[in-house]
């Protein structure tokens, strides 16, 4: 039986602007290139799930635009599952604004959700049957908050994993930790719930102990090139990534990269170490290519990688 992923998320279309360095407030700075992809983090993470070996269901809205338009063309050419896309008639589409630093590859995002900012719980309850039929369900906090949760409770009942990727980084209600099987914050993320300082692998321990106490059952910190933390009842240990030296030039989507990755893993009944190695061998593939759902890797790299 082939893996099934279901993800609740947004397609954005990416504006990416490239420049030697971000611009500080109130100044212009002339860039250095201009390029328009498919992003957003619920679509970019459908794709690298997709692309590393499962079936994907994806759960959006999107505008009734040429935006839109480009979300729908995507998921055919992707071989995702278009059953349970939404249309805003008159919202728009999802947008983000990117600026890349060409020089580290780090980047600053604006995005709006658009159309998928009206997601409502109810309509992800529709998509009850999408979510029950996968073995993990993975989301992010870019959707309304009590959408997030109406996920999250659906793939509960139906006794899938459930998987929350909490960014773009807000505090959660309490209730959402305890819906959580595996949580995966970036080291802003894990600071911003948790109020601890988190630059370090000993204070990403400490933060994904404290993240466990609110009631997740496995708590994953991605520390971007220092790979991730991993804490729950049976581990508490780093997992260092691949080192992908001077090859690196976009940083964006590699957090997508991992979930989407390594949500197929779980899917496919990997063990968590393993689970953790091929999310980690997809977003050290991201990095070296540019955007964001163009930079997902496909299983064959994966495997490439991981074998090397
Ligand atoms: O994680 C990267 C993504 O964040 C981009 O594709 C952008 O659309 C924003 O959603």
């Amino acid at each position: 039986m082939t893996a099934s992923v279901s993800v609740l998320g947004i397609f954005a279309v990416d504006l990416i602007f490239r420049s030697d360095r971000l611009p500080v407030t109130g100044e212009t700075l002339i860039g250095n290139s201009f390029a328009t992809g498919p992003g957003g983090k619920g679509s970019n993470q459908a794709i690298a799930a997709r692309r590393s070996g499962a079936e994907v269901v994806l759960l959006t809205k999107l505008g009734a635009d040429d935006f839109g338009d480009m979300g729908r063309r995507l998921y055919e050419a992707e071989g995702i599952s278009s059953d349970f896309l939404l249309t805003h008639p008159e919202v728009a589409n999802a947008a983000a604004v990117i600026m890349v630093n060409e020089q580290t590859g780090n980047n600053a995002i604006i995005v709006v959700p658009g159309a998928a900012g009206t997601i409502t719980p109810d309509e992800v309850r529709s998509a009850a049957a999408g979510i029950a039929n996968s073995q993990a369900f993975l989301t992010n906090l870019e959707v309304p908050l009590d959408a997030m949760q109406a996920g999250l409770e659906t793939a509960r009942q139906h006794k899938v994993a459930t998987l929350l990727n909490p960014a773009p980084a807000t505090s959660l209600e309490a209730a959402i930790y305890p819906l959580c099987d595996y949580l995966t914050p970036n080291e802003t993320e894990a600071e911003i719930l948790t109020g601890l300082e988190v630059q370090t692998v000993t204070q990403a321990a400490a933060a994904a102990e404290k993240l466990r106490e609110l009631g997740t059952e496995t708590v994953i910190i991605t520390l971007g090139e220092n790979g991730v933390y991993v804490c729950n009842a049976e581990v508490s240990e780093h997992v260092p990534t691949f080192d992908m030296g001077d090859r690196v030039v976009d940083t964006t989507g590699a957090g997508d990269a991992f979930n989407g990755a390594f949500a197929t893993a779980l899917a496919e009944g990997q063990a968590l170490r393993d689970a953790i190695r091929f999310g980690n061998a997809a977003a050290a593939l991201s990095v070296t290519q540019h955007g964001s759902a163009p930079s997902m890797p496909h299983t064959a790299q994966i495997r490439e990688l991981l074998g090397r």
